[in-house]
């Protein structure tokens, strides 16, 4: 059974429908990309998924049990870790600061937390280096990899990734990337929104694409990655340009499950 399983979701603000049956999984341990141009609908799915939204209709399961309409912190303390969209860390407090602050999310016993920060450190020596630095004098990629690490303070089963790569250089977000891999090596599911289609594509196992709201396409990584115009076709001039400039292969490929009526 898939760790997360959306089915059927609709989400509205207002009279603005964001989401329309929308149906997606993780399971354990995956990767998955969540793309789409502007406005399609990948931030709203993410804060659905992690409580701060509730859904008009449709079901959440999350390792088993339905958590639609459940208080974001419940869903903390099951093993789900949210990193929004932008930056929200505690800018005066130090790194060390903001990463306890993302272990007692969880409130486990004080004696597990020095283990836990080691062992979320190793994965970021630059911010060992500077865990007595204020959270605001961060470079942008500091910045990034801080909120990535106070995610993994609560040890979730499940990281929601909300456009990690803003406003930061794509050599800088190929190691955030690599990161995310390892941490994904070690167990952690990953559920990724991104600008970056192929990179996003050539470090998930799968992907989904949302169009005005809907599932346009979904399929593995891989054969997505194999045809950058049909993946363009959803996602705009832009991204084709950036796909070229990449050289994905040309190989073929079965082609992915279509899902949506009507192509936008
Ligand atoms: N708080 C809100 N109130 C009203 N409408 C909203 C609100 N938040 C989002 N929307 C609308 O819902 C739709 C989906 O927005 P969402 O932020 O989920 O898109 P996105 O795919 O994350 O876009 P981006 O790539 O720009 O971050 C958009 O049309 C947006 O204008
Ligand atoms: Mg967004």
């Amino acid at each position: 059974m898939a760790l997360l399983s959306l089915d059927n979701l609709d989400v509205a603000y207002g009279n603005v429908q964001a989401l329309r049956g929308v149906s997606l999984t993780v399971g354990d341990r995956e990767m998955v990309a969540l793309l789409g141009a502007n406005g399609a609908g990948k931030t709203t799915t993410l804060r659905t998924i992690s409580g701060l939204i509730a859904p008009r209709t449709g079901t959440i399961t999350f390792d088993g049990e339905p958590i639609a309409g459940r208080p974001a912190h419940e869903l903390v303390a099951r093993g789900l870790a949210h990193l929004p969209e932008g930056r929200d860390l505690f800018a005066p407090l130090t790194v060390e600061e903001n990463l306890r602050y993302g272990y007692w999310t969880k409130r486990r016993d004080k004696s597990g937390y020095a283990t836990q920060l080691d062992r979320v450190m190793d994965h970021f020596p630059r911010l060992r280096e500077r865990r007595r630095q204020a959270a605001g004098t961060l470079s942008g990629g500091e910045q990034q990899m801080l909120g990535v690490a106070r995610a993994l303070m609560s040890s979730p089963r499940l990281l929601l990734v909300d456009e990690l790569s803003l406003g930061l250089a794509p050599m800088i977000v190929e190691q955030l990337f690599e990161i995310l891999k390892q941490v994904n090596g070690e167990g952690t599911a990953i559920l990724l929104v991104e600008q970056f289609v192929h990179m996003s594509l050539s470090n998930t196992d799968r992907a989904y694409v949302l169009a005005k709201g809907e599932v346009a396409l979904e399929g593995r990584s891989d054969e997505l990655l194999a045809d950058p115009q049909l993946i363009a076709s959803y996602l705009g001039e832009q991204e084709l340009e950036a796909a070229n400039a990449t050289g994905a292969s040309a190989a073929p490929a079965p082609a992915p499950r279509r899902r949506s009526r009507s192509r936008s």
